[in-house]
């Protein structure tokens, strides 16, 4: 059996690092992957992007199914062109792919459906978004509609911010046509989690919770990254959160989907804010698995990934099962230098330490150059580790990060601090 894993990230070497482990298929195709997917027994990467070169590949080679790791791909409506053809494909249409693509039709939606989320309006007028805000408490948080690879979304604190985040998008064109129509949205307080769960258009089967650290330094200060870090589970959501989530947010998103006549296949992600009173709101849906929260959960995973996913595209998630390591995982990202604004290439990696049951770094921004693994992208690695509790966990990813080293490398110290104060 073959498999095809789409993406060049740190989720994609973990997914396809999973998969291989789990299903012993012959192979598990990466199209691009990078130096570690590369650098893996029974995994083999491909030089392909486009959608229908894809599917012709998978065709040729008989792959028995593919999962789309990054959402530029279902943007661009890469499962409609293989169910077309009636080729296996993990992940969501074209249509249905909106609830991450567009934050407009996410909103909408949620509302059509009584999805608890932040207040907010849209716009693709300045002087109309100005006048929203000085009419209301604030503060505000600015969005663009469409994909901005994570750069698309402004918290504001001060009046001017906001103001002068909606003359970025929507004046001065600062993100292209994915910032020329806006939200400017609540601020909503809270402790923020990733719930993700696996769709087969009616079926829901949740995967274990987790939290991702979005700032590039420690304290969660500075600015927002693609993610720093990440664990599983997170304490933050408890029994009765979880069944909230479930109850508010993602059944009534998935049935309202299949109602509306788009039924979701695939990972869907709602980032969540858990408010102290215990109430959840949706900040986001993405249409895939988080980046890097995929590391650590995939860690835990103790079912087979291959047969969930086969589960889910005959239709038959409510036959499944999803077993979880009753250990923590943690995942520290390291970065290159300059990034997020401008990541520095090609700086050699040393000490990348080998796999064992308790560690394993998933690459994601490296390749390999003259016979060296170097630096190819903002987040570089993402060491991965297994512990009995969070303080374990953390303790064993940091004592593998210490052996790693790249000139400019940047990495946060504090992954795990929110986690470790409900452990306390
Ligand atoms: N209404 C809000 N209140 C408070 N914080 C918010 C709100 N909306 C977004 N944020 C913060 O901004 C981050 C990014 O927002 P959002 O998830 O909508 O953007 P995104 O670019 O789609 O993110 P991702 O790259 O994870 O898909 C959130 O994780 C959260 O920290
Ligand atoms: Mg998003």
């Amino acid at each position: 059996m073959k498999l095809l894993v789409i993406g060049s990230g740190g989720r994609e070497h973990a997914l396809a690092w999973r998969l291989f482990r789990d299903a012993c298929p012959s192979k598990v195709f990466v199209a691009p992957g990078n130096a570690g997917t590369a650098g893996e027994a029974g995994i083999v990467n491909l030089p392909l992007a486009n959608p229908k070169a894809l599917a012709d590949f998978a065709a040729r080679e008989k792959v028995h199914f593919t999962v789309v790791g990054p959402e530029s791909f279902l943007a661009d409506g890469i499962v409609d062109v293989f169910r077309a053809r009636g080729q296996k494909i993990f992940g969501p249409t074209q249509d249905a792919a909106r609830l991450e693509t567009s934050k407009d039709f996410a909103k909408r939606f949620m509302l059509r459906h009584n999805i608890p989320t932040a207040a907010s309006e849209t716009f693709t007028d300045a002087a109309l978004a100005h006048d929203y805000v000085d009419a209301r408490p604030g503060p505000f948080v600015v969005k663009a509609d469409g994909l901005a690879a994570g750069k698309g979304v402004v918290v504001t604190s001060t009046l001017d911010a906001a103001h002068c985040a909606i003359d970025d998008m929507l004046v001065r064109g600062k993100l292209g046509a994915a910032g020329s129509r806006i939200l400017v949205e609540d601020f909503l307080e809270g402790e923020e989690a990733s719930f993700i769960v696996m769709a087969d258009g009616k079926n829901i089967l949740p995967l274990a919770s987790s939290q991702d650290h979005k700032r590039i330094f420690d304290g969660d200060r500075g600015p927002n990254t693609g993610g720093m870090g990440a664990y599983s589970p997170a304490p933050v959501v408890t029994p009765e959160i979880h069944a909230k989530v479930m109850r508010e947010i993602i059944r009534p998103a998935v049935l309202g989907l299949a109602a509306e006549g788009m039924p979701y296949t695939g990972f869907l992600y709602a980032g969540l804010m858990i408010g102290k009173d215990g109430s959840v709101r949706t900040v986001e849906f993405n249409c895939r698995m988080g980046d890097p929260e995929t590391q650590p959960i995939l860690m835990r995973m103790k079912s087979s990934l291959s047969t969930l996913i086969e589960l889910a595209l005959e239709g038959r998630l409510d036959q499944a099962d999803a077993v979880w390591d009753h250990r923590t995982a943690l995942g520290v990202v390291l970065a290159s230098a300059g990034y997020p604004e401008t990541p520095r290439t090609d700086d050699a990696i040393v000490g990348i330490p080998g796999e064992t049951e308790e560690i394993k770094v998933f690459h994601a921004g490296t390749a390999a150059k003259d016979g060296q693994t170097v630096t190819s992208g903002g987040r570089v690695l993402c060491v991965t580790a297994l512990g009995e509790n969070i303080r374990h966990a953390r303790k064993t990813a940091y004592a593998a990060v210490d052996k790693i080293r790249f000139d400019g490398m940047q990495f946060r110290r504090d992954i795990g601090n929110h986690a470790l104060r409900t452990e306390d």
